[in-house]
């Protein structure tokens, strides 16, 4: 990264990032001991180890034990706090991050606890640091309808805390309609939506999530090169695709950065956005995903900065603060 100043000092907006997904090493093992949870890894080698995936399914298996550590209030404004940390070294003005309340409630954790430790951290580093967010409250695609239903209801108190509602988890045999009903309420309460499609799925999913979820955004969505009807939708309404390099490579999707599809988007003229999805388990956060574009994919400034624009065009901040970012 030294070797491209430019690329850190570029301000940057981040649009898909999971908080759960933040979770370091050693931040889980120190929280495993204070809060007498037992894991399958004892060492950081142990899990680095374990962070070799074939697919998608491999990482959610251990991202979701991995989150099990996370039981206080503070051990979510800690966990939060720590990606604004890394936000002020990235330079990273803006974000939009996503949490995963049914991996908590389902362990008993309160909905509130979850809630108000991220938005604490996320109100504090406003206002000491002037970094801005909006948080995104994801559903879990395996689980079900009802249980997202539920999800809501149990978010209704808190809905100045959330700005969208998102889809994520295991895309295969949980296709985007499955939710459409729950989406349907999500925005009668004022809420936006967005929904990971496209990743592991099929072009597909990418329309059904527009068609069936009316999300203002794809999480992913790099499978829409299969479908050139697809990418002439999305270049005509600039509807913005969130990806995340590092992960897709890590997760399989590309067998290398240099096969990934993200310039041939860009170039095209579809709205692409770089992002890191889950920075502690993928290698990199927002500036190493940048920075393995320019190693791979020869990026050059040009793309980078209009790849950065389209995240200050996609982002769910008001006009002023978008003014002030651009
Ligand atoms: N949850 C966290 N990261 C995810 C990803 N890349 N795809 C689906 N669900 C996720
Ligand atoms: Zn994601």
């Amino acid at each position: 990264i030294t070797t491209y100043p430019w690329l850190l000092a570029l301000p940057k907006v981040e649009l898909h990032i999971h908080l759960e997904g933040m979770l370091e090493p050693e931040l889980m093992l120190s929280l495993a001991r204070k809060n007498g949870i037992q894991l399958p890894f004892n060492t950081i080698g142990q899990l680095y180890e374990a962070y070799r995936f074939n697919q998608l399914q491999d990482f959610l298996d251990i991202y979701y034990q991995g989150a099990q550590v996370l039981i206080t209030q503070q051990d979510f404004y800690d966990l939060t706090w720590h990606y604004l940390k890394k936000c002020q070294q990235q330079n990273i003005v803006h974000a939009e991050p996503f949490f995963d309340p049914q991996t908590h409630t389902a362990r008993g954790i309160p909905f509130g606890d979850v809630i108000e430790g991220i938005s604490a951290a996320l109100t504090d580093a406003r206002e000491k640091h002037g970094i801005t967010s909006h948080l995104i409250m994801c559903f879990l695609r395996h689980l079900s309808e009802i249980d997202a239903f539920n999800t809501l209801e149990q978010a209704k108190p808190f809905l100045d805390c959330l700005t969208a509602v998102g889809l994520d988890s295991s895309e295969k045999g949980h296709p985007p309609e499955k939710f459409s009903r729950v989406f349907n309420q999500a925005k009668t309460l004022g809420l936006l939506t967005v929904a990971h499609a496209g990743e592991e799925g099929p072009a597909l999913n990418i329309w059904s999530a527009i068609n069936t979820l009316g999300v203002s955004r794809i999480d992913h969505g790099v499978t829409a090169i299969d479908d050139t009807k697809l990418i002439d939708y999305l270049v005509g309404t600039q509807l913005p695709l969130t990806v995340c390099p590092l992960s897709n490579v890590k997760l399989a999707i590309f067998p290398e950065m240099s096969k990934h599809c993200i310039l041939n988007l860009l170039e095209k003229g579809v709205c692409v956005t770089v992002n890191s999805d889950d920075p502690a388990y993928f290698g990199g956060y927002l500036t190493e995903n940048f920075y393995a574009l320019s190693q791979s994919l020869n990026l050059t400034q040009t793309q980078a900065h209009k790849m950065l624009v389209n995240a200050i065009q996609a982002s769910f901040a008001n006009d002023n603060r978008k003014q002030a970012m651009l």
